[in-house]
């Protein structure tokens, strides 16, 4: 190798989990490298559902209103169809991501919207910002394998691909955000739970103007199905551009069905087939291949590497979480580097990431894959058996669904009760926001019972989400007036940036003058929001009243990264509200 470089911070993969995470550490003035295998950022549209958990996060660092202006959401993304082509019949529709009757819902839980962003518009605007906060950023360039040092540190081989030129990185730590071929995840030689995957899709990117038939029921993602075709009949369009750019999600037969690569040619024709449309003017873009997988890592870090992303949890893009999940992965892992590598935090709480995050990756690529087996159970439902049903068996599908016979009843009710249940991919609020860690960051001992999830969220977990400060739930958004006129700001929007806040109210004067002292003594950012009639923040619509589970003079101690840390239900602590604070905050730091 010609060269050695150093750095404290090597993140290796410029996907939405590696340059987020570039992003996270560069808020809090921390410099290092990013490399990419990849010549640049995605160059296909790829992940899109961007939910409002992620968005969250992208908010804290300021890029969420670049997101909102080229993003999609509101109507454009109203509904999810299953259909026989674009133009066809409608079997059946939901609204989706937020929209129609979960508007209120989604609207009274965050500042943030649900939008329809793809990968390829949002890793370029997560580049920039890292690039312009202190990260030196490197396409082309390979990790090859890396060894861990007598010191401690790792030493990264790394191959530039344009030049060939093999070179070192010595760094401190040391992140795996390098997808689902993972280098980093292999050389640690970490488990893995894998369960047989469901086989390969195809992405045809196309070019075709559908606006007519958006007219009357738009949406980003329908599921075409030709029941009298033979050939692998199932496929997703999916908006990309509304509306005359798409992505065909096209899945072939069966698992275990060879598969031949087709020319542009046929797939136009398979294209203008699940369009319905005749002589379309369309145009392929694009053919990429992807595997269906269920494998999430059992253990997600080793020493100071710490791996994220589909490096860690690998599954179909049901649900729409695997982006939003590696955001996630990358912001609970960013404020504890930063405050290990300042030292206000003491390594243990790195542990944290993985009790915190690994059982969420885990959930997801069980969930998303649930989702799949859902939507097959939808197929059933028409007619269609998940792989290599007969037509004849389609058609008989087709047909009864319109018959006055017990057969027509039964399948027209299966079907409702399919569609009804695909909810927990349209309008899944709980699996999206409903997480509540137990960890060492977290602390819970002041809680009189374990935590139990309560009103629609104990019913249908997946769906519904109920905001509460429990310990190592979210932070419940709330708008908050400034006393002036203007706009409201969100509980999420006085937190976050990179400190922990106290949440306090009339009567809490004590916690105020607990996180002064403390700001000083453990040297760490600890804000306080001081919230009813005369203090800092007015409760606009009387809510955080309702949410924030203590009394006025109480706390709510929250993360960096917008999860509560702890609470407590007054101001009356034996040994005063400084030393308890301080208690809390050795075992939060670790
Ligand atoms: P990702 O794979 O994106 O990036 C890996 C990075 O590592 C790349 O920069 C690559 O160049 C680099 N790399 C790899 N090996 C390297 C090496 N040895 N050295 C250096 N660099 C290396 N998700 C979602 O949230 N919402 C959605 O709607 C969808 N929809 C969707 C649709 C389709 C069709 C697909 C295929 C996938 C989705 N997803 C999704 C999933 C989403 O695309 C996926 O979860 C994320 O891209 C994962 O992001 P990562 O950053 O972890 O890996």
């Amino acid at each position: 190798p010609a060269k050695s470089i150093n750095t404290d911070l090597l993140v290796v993969g410029a996907g939405p989990a590696g340059a987020s995470l570039a992003c996270f550490l560069a808020r809090y003035g921390l410099e290092g490298i990013m490399i990419s295998a990849a010549p640049g950022t995605a160059d296909t549209p790829r992940a899109h559902i961007n939910n409002m958990a992620a968005m969250e996060c992208l908010r804290d660092i300021g890029v969420y209103e670049e997101c909102l202006r080229l993003g999609n959401m509101g109507e454009r993304i109203k509904h999810y169809r299953w259909c026989e082509t674009m133009a066809g019949e409608e079997y059946a529709r939901n609204y989706s991501w937020g929209n129609g009757d979960r508007l209120g819902d989604y609207e009274m839980v965050s500042p943030c919207t649900h939008m329809d962003l793809p990968q390829s518009v949002l890793e370029p605007i997560l580049v920039k910002y890292a690039t312009n906060h202190g990260f030196n950023v490197r396409f082309h360039t390979e990790l090859l394998g890396f060894s861990e040092d007598d010191d401690g540190k790792y030493t990264c081989l790394v191959q530039d691909r344009l030049t060939d030129v093999l070179y070192q990185i010595k760094t401190r730590f040391l992140f795996g955000a390098d997808g689902g071929r993972s280098v980093v995840m292999r050389e640690l030689g970490l488990p893995m739970t894998t369960l047989p995957g469901g086989g390969l899709a195809f992405n045809i990117l196309f070019k075709a103007d559908l606006t007519d038939y958006m007219a009357h029921r738009p949406g980003n993602l329908h599921w075409c199905m030709r029941m009298e075709r033979d050939y692998p009949f199932m496929s997703v369009l999916r908006m990309v551009k509304p509306w005359h750019e798409w992505m065909m999600v096209f899945f072939p037969k069966g698992p275990d069905v060879p598969v031949q690569d087709l020319s542009h040619e046929e797939w136009r024709e398979i294209v203008e087939d699940c369009v319905g449309v005749s002589g379309l003017d369309l145009e392929i873009l694009g053919v990429s291949k992807w595997l269906i997988n269920e494998t999430s890592a059992d253990i997600v870090s080793k020493g100071n590497v710490f791996c994220l992303g589909d490096a860690i949890h690998r599954h179909p893009p049901t649900l729409g979480l695997g982006s939003n999940t590696g955001i996630q992965d990358s912001f609970n892992l960013a404020w504890k580097i930063a405050l290990v590598m300042r030292g206000t935090a003491g390594p243990r709480i790195l542990d944290t990431y993985n009790t915190e995050r690994q059982p969420v990756g885990a959930a997801l690529v069980t969930a998303s894959n649930d989702c799949l087996r859902d939507h097959i159970r939808l197929w059933q439902a028409l007619g269609c058996a998940p792989y290599g049903s007969s037509e004849e068996e389609r058609l008989k599908g087709s047909k009864e669904l319109r018959e006055s016979s017990k057969e027509g009843r039964d399948r027209r009710r299966l079907l409702k009760k399919c569609v009804d249940r695909m909810q927990v991919e349209t309008h899944a609020l709980g699996t999206e926001m409903g997480q509540c860690y137990i960890s060492g960051a977290v602390y819970g001992n002041d809680e009189g019972q374990p935590f139990v999830l309560q009103g629609r969220e104990a019913e249908w977990p997946a769906l519904h989400y109920e905001p509460c400060t429990y310990p190592g739930r979210r932070l419940p958004h709330v708008w908050l007036g400034s006393g002036v006129p203007g706009p409201l700001v969100s509980t999420l929007d006085v937190a976050g940036k990179g400190h922990f806040t106290i949440f306090t109210g009339i009567g809490g004067e004590a916690w105020v003058q607990a996180a002064q002292s403390l700001e000083k003594e453990l040297s760490i950012a600890l804000k306080v929001v001081s919230i009813g009639r005369g203090l800092g923040w007015e409760d606009t619509y009387l809510e955080w009243e309702e949410k924030r589970g203590v009394e006025e003079n109480g706390c709510v101690l929250v993360r960096p990264d917008f999860f509560v840390a702890w609470r407590a239900q007054g101001a009356e602590f034996a040994e005063g509200c400084t030393s308890r604070l301080r208690q809390v905050m050795a075992q939060v730091l670790g």
